[in-house]
């Protein structure tokens, strides 16, 4: 019987809202309403004071020892109250960029996936969705009801330090992932975001850096990113960055804001702003910022008086009420609630990391060494990156907890800036692939103890890794510490040599031809190590290819620097330890001259051979391309790829176009992919639809895309340098 009300009880829950009166005191309730009419009609009963409550946080609250905490706090980065007796809930918000933040300090458990860099690397739109599941269940079993994750900047500035939050360096691969990644986490009823908006394109000074570009430039770069990814995600919430543009803070920029993202785009939920990135009231509230977080320095008292005094009008406040509560409406978040609370599920969590990182992984470099044969192997040495305990993960607000904490310092506390390994060892899953053999793990702290180790056996795997985070950058592309000079001592030792990096960002390798593979593992997440021993031995074909270009070294980059107002000197470049940029300043440009030319785009103009380019990774079988046709009316390409090996494998095949003559562009851009499985032997005819954005230009007279006519230039391929298959085709 007790069973039987409380089934009752959870499905009337369910059905009717969380608490709601049952006399249809509440119109709101029906379902039937759009989320617009149901947001006006609870804007109908508000006062002014509720509707204040509804644009700005509560504080600090678990982010900040010392700042009040209320009761009904879930633990998150941000809450916002909502109004208890109209039954509109909380905004519960939590950091979960690769998984949800802070899960440990609250007695719970979060499921750390690959970098957002990784699962862009996969290419798989189905499994940038299934990533948003895992954060959106998990969000949801945890009593939250938004995602503050979906960061998709563009990786203009390879050394900036959330590099492995987003999506890679191309605004469609990027905008497609994040769009679906979105999808996957409001498929739970969680709401989501997509951050940061926008062109905080650098750590270093992000509070302070103006970004400067061309209108033109940055849409079709940094703001094509976000308008594909808003587009397919239709998130809840745009989150506003940091720095400036164009002279003016994001958070109260009219022309962002209001022109590009609530005008062009017609985006119509709300604009939250980074965590202390509002500047003003009246500036900002004009420009577009629809919440502050996390406090209400600008959008609490302030804005009353603003009210009250006429410098805002209250339809402005109505309209930022209402964007909040469409969302929520649109969402679900008062449909299906996400109380009563409950427990992840870890099993299903790291399968589908794994599945992820397996997926995610690049094969860089095989000079016949891998996949390892473990029936051949009487010795494998196992060296640096503390592989005989964990993985690293990346940190700031993008810190997921590792269980049982970190794994190489388990009694300390997760702290901002302090690297978090997380038990995966890839040394066990190695050794679980060669139980024959003899496997053997050196620190790599010595590279001469390293090497010696190397010299007496089969095989050696280096891992080297680097910690990277929020509030700062790398100072350069080396690897840090001195694990360039471990790789290029024990590949001086032994022939069959592999590397396999677990980094945030792309580095350069002075010892790539000393070596016989290398494999970007990325930051792998909760099942990396055995991930990574998965595609060493074969058991999985890497089939990952790179979202970012890897460039020989700093000389090749658009700014050999990054920007700074006070120059780092003298530097040295054998520490390129991670750096948290905290100094107070005034502000300074970033003159962003390569303008939409970022990545590839940059290197295919300039004519500067990247040491791997964009959309490169091997397999362990190879692939043919052919017959090439291109439908011009429908805008798609027809080819076909046949696996030529002797393995089943999956090619992420590529299309590119370059514009007409007229554009004035010496690049190409990438189109459209798709990802195609193969057994050995089999062939497949695909199909690929070109984005009609990658083959627009902006037009800045008449604020608007536009197509050129003309003979468009179509190649299909491997990846952005390796193109057999080419055609002309009148696109527009
Ligand atoms: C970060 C955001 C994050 C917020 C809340 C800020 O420092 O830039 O990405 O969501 O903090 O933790």
């Amino acid at each position: 019987m007790r069973l039987f009300i409380g089934v009752a009880v959870f499905l009337l829950v369910q059905t009717v809202g969380h608490g709601a009166p049952a006399d249809g005191s509440r119109p709101w309730d029906d379902r039937s309403l759009s989320a617009d009419q149901r947001a006006d009609l609870v804007i109908a009963q508000l006062t002014l004071d509720e509707k204040i409550q509804l644009v700005h946080g509560i504080g600090w609250g678990p982010l900040k020892a010392g700042s009040p905490v209320p009761a009904s706090n879930n633990g998150g980065a941000g809450q916002l109250i909502g109004i208890a007796r109209l039954g509109i809930p909380d905004l519960q918000q939590a950091d979960s960029a690769v998984g949800i933040r802070m899960a440990a300090l609250h007695g719970r458990y979060a499921t750390l996936l690959p970098s957002v860099l990784g699962a862009a690397s996969s290419w798989d739109l189905e499994g940038a969705h299934l990533y948003g599941d895992v954060l959106g269940r998990e969000l949801r079993a945890q009593g939250y009801s938004q995602s503050i994750g979906g960061g998709v900047n563009l990786a203009r500035e390879p050394r900036n330090g959330r590099l492995f939050e987003y999506a890679g360096e191309d605004p469609l691969l990027a905008g497609m992932m994040v769009g679906n990644l979105i999808q996957g986490v409001q498929a739970n009823h969680i709401m989501g975001d997509i951050k940061h908006f926008a062109l905080n394109d650098q750590e270093t000074g992000r509070t302070v850096v103006d970004a400067r570009i061309s209108h033109k430039a940055a849409r079709e770069s940094d703001l094509l990113a976000f308008e594909i990814g808003i587009r397919i995600g239709q998130p809840a919430s745009v989150m506003c960055s940091y720095n400036k543009v164009l002279g003016d803070w994001a958070c109260e920029n009219d022309w962002l804001l209001n022109q590009v993202l609530k005008g062009a785009w017609k985006f119509p939920g709300f604009v939250v702003s980074d965590w202390d990135g509002t500047h003003s009231t009246d500036k900002a509230v004009s420009a577009g910022l629809d919440v502050q977080m996390p406090g209400e320095e600008f959008l609490g008292a302030p804005l009353k008086e603003s009210i009250h005094a006429g410098r805002i009008p209250l339809a402005r406040l109505d309209d930022m009420v209402h964007r909040l509560l469409r969302s929520m409406f649109n969402v679900g978040v008062l449909d299906f609630p996400s109380v009563p609370r409950g427990v992840v599920d870890p099993f299903k969590g790291l399968e589908d990391a794994q599945h992820l990182a397996e997926e995610s992984i690049v094969l860089l470099k095989n000079a016949a060494v891998l996949p390892l044969d473990a029936g051949s192997i009487h010795s494998i040495a196992v060296i640096g990156a503390h592989a005989d305990v964990g993985i690293l993960s990346g940190g700031g607000s993008a810190q997921v907890d590792a269980p049982g904490g970190n794994a190489i310092d388990p009694r300390t506390p997760t702290q901002w800036g302090k690297p978090v390994y997380f038990p995966s060892p890839p040394l066990r899953y190695i050794r679980e692939h060669a139980p024959a053999a003899t496997v053997r793990f050196n620190s790599g702290t010595d590279p001469v103890a390293a090497a010696a180790l190397a010299k007496d056996s089969d095989v050696a795997i280096v891992f080297a890794d680097q910690y990277m985070s929020e509030g700062g950058d790398a100072p350069t592309l080396l690897l840090p510490g001195k694990q360039n000079d471990l790789i290029a001592a024990v590949a001086a030792a032994n022939k069959r040599t592999v590397v396999v990096l677990v980094t945030g960002n792309p580095v350069s390798m002075p010892w790539i031809d000393q070596v016989a593979g290398v494999m970007e593992a990325w930051y792998p997440g909760v099942g990396g190590g055995q991930a990574i021993a998965n595609l060493l031995f074969g058991t999985v074909t890497p089939s990952a290819k790179l979202p970012i270009s890897f460039a020989k070294s700093e000389l090749d980059l658009p700014h050999q620097e990054l920007f700074d107002v006070v120059p780092r000197t003298p530097r040295d470049e054998s520490d390129s330890k991670w750096v948290e940029d905290k100094r107070k300043r005034e502000s300074f440009p970033a003159n962003y001259t390569e303008g939409a030319r970022v990545g590839y785009k940059w290197f295919d103009s300039e004519g500067k051979q990247p040491l791997f380019p964009f959309g490169f990774g091997l397999s362990y079988t190879t692939f043919r391309y052919s017959d090439l046709h291109v439908d011009a009316a429908k805008r798609t390409a027809t080819f076909t790829i046949a696996n030529t090996g002797a393995r089943g494998g999956v090619e992420i095949a590529q299309v590119y176009v370059a514009l007409p003559p007229k554009s004035a562009e010496h690049f190409r851009r990438l189109a459209g992919w798709q990802r195609v499985t193969l057994k050995a032997g089999e062939q497949k005819t695909v199909t690929v639809s070109m984005e009609p954005l990658t083959l627009a230009v902006f037009d800045e007279k008449k604020d608007a895309w536009t197509w050129i006519p003309g003979s468009y230039r179509v190649s299909a391929g491997a990846s952005s340098r390796d193109l057999p298959l080419q055609a002309e085709a009148k696109l527009y």
